[in-house]
């Protein structure tokens, strides 16, 4: 019921926006024919258009490359949007050449929506964002705002030397054109009033360097950057990018009907293949479906062999005996959560199903979990599937199209704490399997409905 009040609120939002933007024969309440989904680039409101901007904007970066966009593509779903690198390592380069991080971008949207990090009464955590939790959302408030701090400045994505040159360039961008609305519109006169140094734009080049600054010119970009953080965060929880638009969406509402095989694969999903335990469907209303709990686990998903982090000799110096502790790994980091390292280790968030197989052409190929090891729909819900039935493969390092061919599974990327009580013989024919993947092609946002 709820889901119709929503469907209607965006449908409404779209009528605006279209009546005004390229679409212009659309006046509000007249019948559009469809049921449009996504805001336009001018659309939402002014803190929300900014976010927008910093977003979209590579001059963000030290070589003046790379975007969040460059990683979190709308037209894939807000996760990676290069085929090839999606096919092979699935890990983005950063803004300086061959610096590469270690994990697969996740879905940029309906990450707002993860509450904030902590540990439930039962041991068990939940919530934050990145695939183990760690930006919390203990500094601003929610996770995906702490985490809009750290790309600019991560020396393999962004790779800016100081938080100064974000505020810099967002204060006064490269391209003014590019920023509709300005800081200032938004968060006031003056907190772009900020002394910066006449070599500004070499030092924000340059790797290692500092902006010299007076301390209340410190003290106001640090705020600044904060509010760019929460700027970010606000575009990213807009209509725009949680847009709650699938088929799935308007088949709650009952604006449309499942085909047979898409109900075979919606009852699957919550029945025979279990998926529906930690990709929740929710609830209502204030509990919407958001295919996840926010908690984390570890699937046994094998390494990638193609990860270029394991070559990555300055970041990396484990080489090919590094292993993903996931949540462990930082869970070690926190004085007052160390102790449940261990019982952590190798556990990844549970990522949204939203937008999984949101691509730009049917030849595009999407890589799937942490470090990007599955290719495609059906090798996951294969794997989930027949896990603990196929033998080991001899080689720990074999891609997912080697292990299909000798019909085998490498052994887990972590082998603690890998959960044998809800995957890996789900005893599926391979028409259920066929069937929980036409069900996963229904959570593409962007649906639209044919007038009758
Ligand atoms: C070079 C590629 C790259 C760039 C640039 C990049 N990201 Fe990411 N993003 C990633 C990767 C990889 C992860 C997962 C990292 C991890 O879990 O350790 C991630 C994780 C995230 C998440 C967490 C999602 C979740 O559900 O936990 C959000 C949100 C996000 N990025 C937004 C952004 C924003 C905003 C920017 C720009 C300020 C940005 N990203 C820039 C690659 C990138
Ligand atoms: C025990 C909890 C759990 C269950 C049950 C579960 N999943 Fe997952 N799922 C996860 C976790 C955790 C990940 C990420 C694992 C990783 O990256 O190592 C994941 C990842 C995925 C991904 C990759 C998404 C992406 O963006 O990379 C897909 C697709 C998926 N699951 C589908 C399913 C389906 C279909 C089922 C039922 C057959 C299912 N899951 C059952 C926890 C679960």
């Amino acid at each position: 019921m709820q889901r119709i009040i929503y469907m209607a609120a965006s449908l409404v939002l779209v009528v605006g926006v279209s009546s005004c933007g390229e679409g212009g024969n659309l006046g509000e309440g007249e019948p559009t024919g469809t049921l449009a989904v996504s805001l336009t680039e001018e659309a939402g409101t002014p803190e929300e258009q900014l976010g927008e901007s910093i977003f979209f904007d590579e001059n963000l970066s030290i070589e003046q490359n790379q975007s969040c966009a460059s990683c979190h593509g709308p037209e894939v779903g807000w996760t990676g949007p290069i085929s090839d690198i999606n096919a092979a390592g699935a890990v983005y380069e950063g803004s300086i050449a061959d610096r590469f991080g270690n994990r697969k971008p996740p879905s940029a949207a309906y990450a707002t929506l993860s509450p904030i990090f902590h540990l439930e009464k039962k041991g068990l955590f939940v919530g934050g964002n990145f695939w183990d939790g760690r930006a919390t959302g203990e500094k601003l408030g929610n996770p995906a705002a702490d985490q809009a701090q750290g790309p600019f400045l991560n020396p393999v994505e962004q790779g800016l030397p100081d938080n100064a040159c974000v505020v810099y360039r967002v204060c006064d961008p490269v391209v003014p054109a590019a920023y509709p609305v300005s800081f200032e519109q938004v968060w006031g006169a003056g907190t772009c009033d900020i002394i910066w140094p006449a070599d500004i734009d070499q030092s924000c080049a340059t790797e290692g360097s500092t902006v010299s600054l007076s301390d209340a010119d410190r003290a106001r970009v640090n705020a600044d950057y904060d509010l760019i953080a929460l700027s970010i965060e606000t575009y990213e929880a807009s209509s725009e990018v949680n847009a709650f638009t699938s088929k799935y969406d308007a088949f709650l509402a009952k604006a449309v009907d499942f085909t047979k095989e898409e109900k075979k694969g919606l009852n699957l999903f919550r029945g025979k293949g279990k998926c529906s335990k930690c990709h929740v469907l929710g609830q209502g209303p204030n509990d919407p479906p958001l295919f996840t709990d926010f908690t984390f686990d570890n699937l046994g998903v094998p390494r990638n062999p193609d990860n270029p982090w394991y070559t990555q000799s300055a970041f990396n110096p484990d080489g090919f005996d590094w292993v993903d502790k996931g949540l462990g790994g930082f869970l070690a980091t926190r004085l007052d959560y160390a102790a449940y390292a261990d019982e952590n280790l190798g556990k990844q968030k549970v990522p949204t199903l939203r937008n999984v197989d949101k691509r730009p052409s049917p030849d595009f190929t999407k890589a799937y979990t942490h470090n990007g090891y599955f290719k495609s729909l059906w090798q996951v819900v294969h794997f989930y599937n027949t896990r603990d039935v196929k033998p080991t493969c001899a080689d720990p390092f074999t891609t997912v199209e080697d292990a299909l061919a000798r019909d085998c599974w490498p052994e887990p990327e972590v082998h603690e704490n890998v959960n044998t009580s809800e995957l890996g013989d789900l005893k599926l024919s391979t028409e259920e399997e066929e069937a929980l993947v036409t069900f996963m092609k229904t959570l593409s946002d962007g649906f639209e409905i044919a007038a009758p």
